[in-house]
């Protein structure tokens, strides 16, 4: 950030002009209390006034003290060309706090590169037996990761669990690597008006009746909706389908919920979770690090 991001013009000309009035003043004050030759008061001379019974006499600063003074004000001067002071000028060294932090972050990058390069020799599934590369992969969890599907990775109402080996997308090396690199968006269109609200709840009575509940409409016409309105993405089975990220609907594992009346919800006005790409943030021997530490969340 330069100073004319968050500054108009003025202020970078008043911050010189309050450094140069500091900086000047002090070089006066020092000349303008220096020892002259025509003082009529002598060294160690009194200069007539005293408090309590302490005098004060005239003693001026040793040189090497006073030399002291000038050498701080050349310092402050020299430094403040060096580096930005003056308003928002540049400094010979061209030093800014965002150059610095991108230094240290490229510094550190090159040091650990090594160890990604080794890990991503390694095949995804055999590296998520090494306690080593597991805990680098939890770090990058936890720094990118976590504030959707928590810090346990067991997810929440509309972020998946990743512990447990039920599947979106697919739980193979390659499906999590393909997941997290270019992210993926699950597509459920909004049905209620396709339905009506019978036919809705005729249908959400019909998904409540694999896991052995009951639901307020009728099973039987909700599974003949069911066959020509759902099976395309869900199967015929309702077991889902991975290619387009369509849960399977016969088991006990909810990405937005169970209960009828969220499953009424889902079903009138559609879902549509997000889960970001990656490509950019982050490098593929980091993606591949992280891929084996959720391969080994469910393995
Ligand atoms: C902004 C929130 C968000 C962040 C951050 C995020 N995810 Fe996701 N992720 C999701 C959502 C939402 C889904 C489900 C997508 C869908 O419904 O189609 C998902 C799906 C997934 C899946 C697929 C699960 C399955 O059952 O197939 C994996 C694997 C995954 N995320 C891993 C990660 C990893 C690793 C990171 C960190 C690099 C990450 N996610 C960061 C929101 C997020
Ligand atoms: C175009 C494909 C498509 C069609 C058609 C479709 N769905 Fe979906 N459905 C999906 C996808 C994809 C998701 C996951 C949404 C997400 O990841 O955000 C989903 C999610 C759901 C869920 C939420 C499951 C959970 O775990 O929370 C239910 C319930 C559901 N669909 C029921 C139905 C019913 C009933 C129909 C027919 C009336 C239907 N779907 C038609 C693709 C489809």
């Amino acid at each position: 950030m330069t100073g004319t991001d968050f500054t108009q013009g003025w202020v970078n000309g008043w911050i010189i002009t309050i450094i140069l009035i500091n900086l000047l003043g002090c070089l006066w004050l020092l000349w303008w209390t220096r020892k002259r030759p025509d003082d009529p008061i002598k060294d160690g001379e009194s200069l007539g006034h005293s408090f309590d019974g302490i005098e004060e006499l005239n003693n001026p600063l040793p040189h090497w003290w006073l030399n002291l003074f000038y050498f701080t004000i050349a310092f402050a001067f020299i430094y403040l060309t060096l580096y930005p002071g003056w308003g928002d000028a540049k400094g010979i060294f061209g030093w800014t706090s965002a150059g610095q932090w991108e230094t240290e972050v490229k510094r550190a990058e090159n040091k650990y590169d090594v160890y990604f390069q080794e890990y991503a020799a390694i095949p995804v599934d055999e590296l998520a037996k090494s306690t080593e590369a597991i805990k680098t992969g939890q770090r990058l969890f936890a720094n990118n990761c976590a504030i959707c599907h928590g810090s346990d990775a067991r997810g929440n109402l509309g972020y998946p669990n990743l512990t447990d080996a039920d599947w979106l997308y697919g739980g193979s090396p390659d499906k999590i690597v393909e997941t997290i690199t270019n992210g993926r968006g699950g597509m459920m269109p909004p049905m209620g008006t396709a339905l009506g609200e019978d036919g809705v709840r005729d249908v959400a009575t019909y998904i409540l009746s694999f896991t052995d509940r009951k639901g307020s409409g009728n099973a039987a016409a909700g599974k003949a909706k069911f066959d020509t309105l759902c099976v395309a993405c869900h199967g015929v089975d309702a077991k889902g389908n991975q290619m387009l990220g369509a849960p399977n609907l016969t088991d006990a594992v909810w990405l937005y919920g169970g209960s009828e009346k969220i499953i009424t919800d889902t079903i009138n006005g559609g879902r549509h979770g997000k889960m970001p790409a990656f490509k950019d943030t982050l490098s593929p021997e980091k993606i591949h690090v992280l891929s084996s530490y959720i391969f080994s969340l469910s393995n």
